[in-house]
């Protein structure tokens, strides 16, 4: 037997451990933007379907149940413009699918996976988890004529830069796809977070133009609805590829609790507290972005998505040293990619005080 852990890369967060260590000696204390989990209530709406459906002794449908699955579908049409004949399916939060999604497939030894240049660590954990291969990409023609690619991972918007794909980067990918019968999954976890742009869903129909064959997006109520610790997810688009994920969930018991599926549904029907907690995000984000750039850094991409993506144009670990001597943990760029490894990370998910004591300690000057 041979231990499987032995194939993924070291879990970067324990290299911050230092950091956090002297940021949380500052006088009144860390301020920790160094990940992006939400801290602000989970809407009442939500906590209420929870309860209402915690009478669940049975086992709960892996497929979602109908009302899931009608409101998930619902949520599509709307939000992300998808008006075709989608395939739904319920996750344990995203980072499992992202995380299995290649096995799931069949993707394995000898086969291809392409993800980001800079990008969520879980993509390439997905792929040695497979015993595939990992090429890091952002461009087709970077990619060039290999066979051996059988997916490819977009990220938009992304984390961690904020970038968000335009509509004809999105179709000219899944042409591409097409063309090679390459499967194209869109990890959309921070679409409803746009600023100075709208993010758009590759499963909209100015992408798609309803024909979802070889496609599918990745969705979380982690963000948009404060649910990170309800693990609520959901993958939608081919309902061949769908078919295929739900035949093997169902057999590894790969199954949303029935109370989370209840409040999924209550939170994929109510758009006003993600405009609520959006308001607190855009806030948030002002009063962080100002108070780096007084600071000397330079902010990168960060149009959409829970995270400012900024450089001082020096080593990540250097500047996250810095930082943590005023009592501010950021993430360095280099958890990412090795391209990066000149940012950090600067997420929104601190409370309207912790950011506020950000902003003060980014007014005195960063020195060694
Ligand atoms: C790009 C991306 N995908 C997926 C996830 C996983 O989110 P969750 O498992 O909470 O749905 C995250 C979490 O930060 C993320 O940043």
């Amino acid at each position: 037997m041979s231990a499987l852990s032995s194939a993924l890369p070291d879990f970067p967060w324990d290299l911050l451990e230092p950091a956090k260590a002297i940021a949380a000696g500052y006088p009144g204390g860390i301020v920790d933007l160094s990940v992006g989990t939400p801290v602000d209530p989970v809407p009442a709406s939500v906590r209420q379907a929870l309860a209402d459906a915690s009478d669940s002794p049975g086992y709960p449908l892996t497929a979602g149940t109908p009302r899931l699955r009608a409101a998930i579908a619902g949520w599509l049409a709307r939000e992300c413009r998808a008006s075709g004949e989608l395939g739904v399916l319920p996750t344990i939060g995203s980072k499992e699918l992202v995380a299995w999604l290649p096995t799931l497939l069949g993707v394995g030894p000898g086969d291809v996976v392409v993800i980001p240049s800079v990008c969520y660590p879980t993509y390439e954990v997905g792929v040695r988890l497979a015993g595939a291969e990992v090429i890091r990409a952002d461009s087709l023609t970077a990619i060039g004529p290999d066979r051996r690619v059988k997916l490819i991972w977009i990220n938009s918007p992304s984390n961690p830069t904020g970038k968000v794909l335009p509509v004809e980067h999105l179709r000219k990918v899944v042409d591409w796809a097409r063309e090679r019968g390459v499967t194209v999954v869109s990890d959309e976890c921070y679409v409803s977070l746009g600023w100075d742009t709208t993010p758009v869903s590759v499963l909209a129909d100015e992408v798609t133009g309803g024909d979802y064959t070889g496609v599918l997006a990745v969705h979380s109520l982690s963000k948009r609805s404060n649910l990170a610790g309800y693990r609520a997810g959901f993958v939608a688009g081919d309902p061949a590829l769908v078919g295929e994920l739900l035949a093997v969930r169902k057999h590894a018991g790969m199954i949303v609790p029935a109370p989370v599926q209840a409040a999924m549904v209550a939170a994929l029907t109510d758009e006003t507290h993600v405009a609520q907690q959006r308001a607190r995000y855009a806030s948030r984000r002002d009063t962080l972005r100002s108070a780096l750039v007084k600071a000397g850094f330079e902010i990168s991409f960060s149009e959409a998505g829970l995270y400012l993506w900024a450089t001082r144009d020096e080593d990540c670990w250097v500047t996250v040293d810095r930082l943590a001597r005023r009592g501010i943990l950021a993430a360095p760029g280099a958890f990412y990619g090795p391209a990066a490894a000149r940012h950090v990370r600067i997420a929104l998910t601190a409370s309207d005080e912790r950011v506020a004591a950000a902003a003060d300690r980014l007014a005195e000057p960063l020195t060694d």
